[in-house]
């Protein structure tokens, strides 16, 4: 089973640009399976009912999101109604939504799982111990887990706490992709960030402009827009998991571009 998770995807020009291509990608790589980060697929970043939906029908199994989950106006509604989103698992309970989604691919079950983390980020509940009594309750065969977070050590950690427990672990939310791509001791495939799925000259997805300016002009403010002129690159990374052993046997950083 060969599984592509895409890095978080950067309002219209990500999105347009996974909806035109990812059914031509899934074919040509041989994919089983797609998940991707879309915390900032809405232009005010979040996600909305309508992009959640277009994006499943256009070939992503699953969807994962992070700290912008609430962004965007009716992200309640679409957390709440699209059964293939998952939001954080360690936000309160009390919130909208679920952290984890178990679908059957007729061969294999896949659980997805996602994390937010607590370093240099807003407050949420441990992401290890929510993660340790979520796998009680899981039985998929293959499981999946976006730590959304910003300290790499904290992502590299949740790496070698889940290594022979899941078998995949990436990281999502710098929008950098890491070249730490990886099979963890115990088997787990991992790398720290998948990067993003955006505009390639950009500042993490937003105008370099407005960047720039804030961070020259001390004390001005600044309305971050995303970028939408230019090429998109779409950066993740490719994981091959043996379907009788149920064992991760590759692990490949991608970055595609260009129509397909
Ligand atoms: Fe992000
Ligand atoms: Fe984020």
């Amino acid at each position: 089973m060969r599984i592509l998770a895409i890095g978080d995807i950067v309002g219209r020009s990500g999105r347009e640009y996974v909806e035109r291509n990812l059914n031509k990608i899934r074919r040509r790589f041989s994919i089983d399976f797609v998940v991707a980060n879309a915390e900032n697929a809405a232009e005010t970043n979040g996600i909305n009912p309508e992009i959640a939906g277009r994006l499943i029908d256009r070939g992503v199994d699953v969807i994962t999101m992070g700290n912008h989950t609430f962004s965007c106006k009716n992200g309640e509604i679409a957390v709440e109604e699209n059964k293939r989103l998952v939001r954080p698992l360690n936000f309160p309970p009390e919130m909208e939504g679920r952290g984890y989604v178990e679908i059957d691919v007729g061969y294999a079950t896949v659980a997805v799982i996602n994390l937010v983390g607590r370093v240099n980020m807003a407050p949420a509940d441990c992401p290890f111990h929510a993660v340790n009594a979520a796998l009680k309750k899981i039985d998929s065969d293959i499981i999946i887990v976006d730590m959304h977070a910003e300290a790499t050590s904290e992502r590299l950690a949740m790496g070698h706490f889940l290594d022979g427990r899941a078998q995949i672990v990436f990281g999502t939310h710098t929008h950098v992709q890491t070249a730490d791509e990886q099979i963890l001791p115990k088997g787990t495939g991992f790398i720290s960030d998948l990067g993003m799925t955006g505009i390639k000259n950009s500042i993490i997805g937003t105008k370099i402009d407005i960047v720039l300016d804030y961070f020259m002009k001390s004390g001005k403010r600044v309305k971050f827009m995303k970028e939408t002129e230019g090429e998109v690159r779409l950066s993740g990374c490719v994981f091959d998991i043996d379907n009788r052993t149920k064992k991760v046997t590759a692990v490949h950083r991608v970055n595609i571009e260009g129509e397909q």
